[in-house]
């Protein structure tokens, strides 16, 4: 298990998007680099910055959308304070990963790319987080926790919580 280190997005800030925008529309496929730099800053893609992103690389709309929901990293919404990543990649599958999944949206009260109501909390479904030998894997903010049973998910979201 690593430090917990909390990985803290800024709000959406169209002046910064411009500037990300601006800095890199001369890259070859610049739209991927301005999607991870825009989602690195905010943790999301403001829907509204679409028209003018696509604009300004010469595409249209419906390309940067087409990309925007190809990629399940690309949210369009705010995340939660924290995100957890749920690997639902074979080696995690083949041990009890579509069971822990079940589980954590119970817990959690939300389905995959779901934020909880108090915002404290997204769940995503990632592929692989590099620590099959471990399955099932999760990460929970920037922690990453191996052989994770539904009870070990609720202990270690309970001393998330409490530790907040
Ligand atoms: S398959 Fe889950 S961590 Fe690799």
């Amino acid at each position: 298990m690593t430090a917990q280190t909390e990985k803290r997005f800024k709000p959406w800030d169209d002046e910064t998007a411009q500037q990300i925008a601006a800095d890199n529309r001369d890259r070859p496929g610049a739209l991927m680099p301005i999607l991870t730099e825009l989602l690195e800053d905010f943790g999301y893609i403001n829907p509204e910055f679409v028209p003018h992103l696509a604009d300004l690389l010469n595409l249209s709309r419906a390309e940067v959308h087409g990309v925007i929901s190809f990629y399940h990293d690309f949210r369009t919404t705010p995340p939660g304070e924290t995100v957890v990543k749920l690997c639902r990649a074979e080696a995690c599958q083949a041990m009890g990963g579509a069971k822990l999944a079940e589980h954590a949206k119970q817990m959690l009260g939300v389905d995959f790319h779901g934020t909880t109501a108090d915002g404290r909390y997204s769940l995503e479904q990632v592929f692989c987080l590099g620590n099959c030998a471990c399955a099932p894997a999760v990460m929970l903010g920037e922690t990453l926790y191996g052989r994770v049973t539904p009870e070990r998910f609720d202990t270690v979201l309970k001393k998330h919580k409490g530790a907040a």
